[in-house]
């Protein structure tokens, strides 16, 4: 099965990931790196994990990372060494794709030049290096994991590609690194790492083949921020959809047998680029506030609106959903109102579909349905039949608008505080 986000990122698939990981043998990300910041709450304690897949709350569980994700290898051993000193036995159970691109000292200069650079029409990236890292991937010039194993010609390699982003670096006026530098502390870092390495689609093939098996692939960020699907330039450099998971592990598709799509009962974002429900003040302020929609990774306020179900239909139609899980639904609790987008109004001109123009995008506006809120709480239902009638035809307009059926309702932070509607 694959989990993909399928609005702006930040819908809440840590939870999912590790509430079905109970359940697999394997979870493997793939794609993205740290700029992810996936946030799961296990019998009161609050975990924030930025490269390692969510399944390694799980004991015992095997965790991949896939050679579509691009890997700060300083970052994710902080994470990593976080994680054991808080019990949690981590490392053994970590394998990474030796086909695995790194990012370099460089690609953060890089990614923070060229954002000063753009000003006012900065995308709002993370600064983690990711556009630049895929940049140097396509242009095949990127160093992998796997380019580690011999150390001469990895010092050779690095040392070639910081030149190269020295020169751009240089252009963009910004600080070169010390390519040499940049080569020995990654490079000093080659004995704890290297050990992890493996081909992650010949283990998951490899599992499959025994009865009874099931692996969970995790994307990253959302299916609005898909390099090809998503609301370019305002995007992240990789493949969020569910065909990207594919090819970011080392599977077929044909492997794939279900797509989780999860999405919050409202909408966020972070970053710059067109959100067509946003709220205004100061209904976003309090809804950011319910919510904390706070990104995880950088601390940066998300802007919030209404459920577009426009979106939501887009991502279902490009990811290929086969079910949703419905996060932070108990964030409406206290709301006497609540808006649904079903199309977007230019000028007279009704769209139902996601405009791929992004001027269009900008200037259209939403088209609401409005529904009764339940003003009750609903955080301690653990059943459909718990919610309110009124949260229940909130749930079922948004499985009729989107056309793909809820499968899970999420309702607060907590590993129990899930609904299983199927
Ligand atoms: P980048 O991935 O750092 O290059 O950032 C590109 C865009 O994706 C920016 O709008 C970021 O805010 C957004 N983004 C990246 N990672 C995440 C995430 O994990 N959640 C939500 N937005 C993200």
């Amino acid at each position: 099965m694959v989990i993909v986000g399928a609005q702006w990122g930040d819908e809440g698939k840590g939870k999912i990931v590790d509430v079905l990981a109970a359940d697999v043998h394997i979870v493997a990300r793939y794609q993205g790196g740290a700029n992810a910041g996936h946030t799961v709450h296990v019998d009161g304690e609050t975990f924030i994990l930025h490269q390692i897949p969510s399944g390694i709350l799980h004991r015992g569980k095997r965790c991949l990372l896939g050679n579509g994700v691009v890997l700060d290898v300083h970052q994710f051993l902080e994470e990593l060494d976080t994680l054991v000193g808080r019990g949690i036995d981590a490392e053994p159970r970590i394998g990474i794709s030796g086909r695995a691109h790194l990012i370099l000292e460089y690609h953060k200069q890089l990614d923070q030049a060229h954002e000063r650079l753009r000003g006012a029409l900065k995308i709002g990236t993370t600064g983690k290096g990711i556009g630049p890292a895929y940049e140097d991937k396509i242009a095949r010039a990127g160093v992998r994991l796997a380019d580690l194993m011999d150390e001469e010609r990895a010092h050779r390699l690095i040392c070639t590609a910081a030149e190269r982003a020295n020169a751009r670096l240089r252009a963009l006026r910004a600080e070169p690194v010390h390519a040499s530098e940049v080569a020995d502390n990654v490079i000093a870092l080659r004995s704890r790492v290297l050990p992890m390495v493996t081909d992650t689609g010949r283990e998951i093939l490899d599992t499959l083949q025994r009865p009874d098996t099931r692996v969970l692939l995790e994307g990253a960020q959302g299916a609005l921020l898909d390099v090809d699907h998503g609301t370019y330039p305002y995007v992240t450099s990789s493949s969020t959809t569910a065909a990207g998971a594919a090819t970011g592990v080392g599977i077929g598709p044909t492997v794939i047998d279900s797509v989780l799509g999860v999405v919050k009962a409202y909408t966020t974002r972070v970053g710059s680029g067109p959100l067509p429900t946003e709220m205004e003040s100061p209904l976003a302020e309090h809804l950011r506030e319910l919510g904390a929609e706070y990104g995880a990774t950088t601390g940066r306020p998300r802007r919030c609106g209404w459920f577009d179900a426009v979106v939501v239909r887009y991502s279902a139609q490009v990811n290929g959903l086969t079910g949703l899980a419905v996060t932070k639904l108990d964030v409406l609790d206290t709301f006497a109102e609540l808006k649904v987008c079903t199309a977007y109004d230019a000028g007279g001109e009704v769209h139902e579909s996601f405009p791929y123009d992004l001027g269009l995008l900008e200037r259209v506006r939403p088209v609401y349905e409005t529904m009764p809120g339940w003003r009750r709480p609903t955080s301690a239902a653990r059943s459909i039949t718990d919610l309110p009638r009124e949260a229940r035809a909130y749930l079922d307009r948004l499985e009729a608008l989107t056309g793909a059926p809820i499968e899970f309702v999420s309702v607060g932070s907590a590993r129990e505080q899930i609904i299983r509607v199927r």
